[in-house]
């Protein structure tokens, strides 16, 4: 894994201009690709104990947005509304620049699926389990990782437009993105018109997450709580905060009785 990784960080800081806020945006990127390798193999290790999972965890995980780096330079956005699909662009990049051709053809194609699949709004019906379990990890990995980048970023606002795709910061939230979150359903992405409606859609990502050990985690990381106070109130916004907490905590009740 290794020699791996370090042809991902050659392959990512290729892009590098040495320019401090061009820079950033790759370094952002690549950084996040590394953190969500190394929570993919979390995920999974929480309900696979095979050595070949872990193996493709790890891969699938830092390889899942190697698309972003040439997106940014040719479109000079993350946005796939305006420029294309980045996680077909990842999976174009990881077969031209052979990263898994070490690998056995069946390994190679659950990777490859994982990350394709990472960003649509639902995951296919998946009869095969370990690609089920390898495509929900990386997603959720992604969306924790995630958390984590934007909460960084939310406080300090002369980031805000690439992570917010470009949307103005204005205090209003839409109508369809607050109806979305109470009927405890995930927010299309072509619904957002500020930035609090993004705020209000990664809250809608609890609702997306698979696998118990991700709810562990953002209850862990306190993601919740640190999302709300960045949300200017509103009539249904205490409702939403509720039923949001509920579904993590309930979760995790669940998952620790069924432990017992
Ligand atoms: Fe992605």
């Amino acid at each position: 894994m290794r020699e791996f990784k370090e042809k991902f960080i050659n392959y990512a800081d290729s892009f590098l201009v040495g320019d401090d806020a061009e820079d950033q945006m790759i370094i952002v990127k690549r950084d996040h690709c590394l953190a969500v390798a190394e929570l993919t193999l979390e995920l999974v290790k929480s309900v696979s104990e095979s050595a070949e999972d872990l193996r493709s965890a790890e891969i699938a995980g830092l390889l899942h947005d190697v698309g972003r780096f040439k997106q940014y330079r040719q479109y000079r956005t993350f946005s796939d509304a305006k420029s294309e699909n980045h996680a077909a662009l990842s999976v174009k990049i990881t077969e031209e620049l052979e990263f898994l051709a070490f690998l056995p053809e069946q390994e190679r194609e659950l990777i490859l699926n994982a990350i394709l699949w990472h960003n649509l709004p639902k995951l296919p019906e998946i009869q095969v389990l370990r690609q089920q379990v390898l495509a929900q990890a990386v997603r959720d990995a992604d969306k924790i990782d995630i958390y984590s980048v934007v909460l960084d970023y939310y406080e300090r606002p002369e980031l805000h437009e690439t992570v917010a795709l470009d949307l103005p910061d204005k205090p209003e939230v839409s109508s369809d993105v607050v109806a979305a979150l109470i009927a405890r359903q995930g927010v299309s992405m072509t619904s957002l018109q500020t930035v609090n409606d993004f705020k209000l859609c990664q809250l809608a990502w609890v609702y997306d997450l698979n696998l118990p050990r991700s709810r562990q985690i953002f209850v862990e990381r306190n993601y919740m709580e640190r999302m709300f106070k960045l949300i200017p109130d509103f009539p249904e916004f205490s409702n939403i905060c509720q039923q949001l907490n509920d579904h993590l905590t309930g979760e995790n009740l669940n998952d620790s009785k069924r432990r017992k």
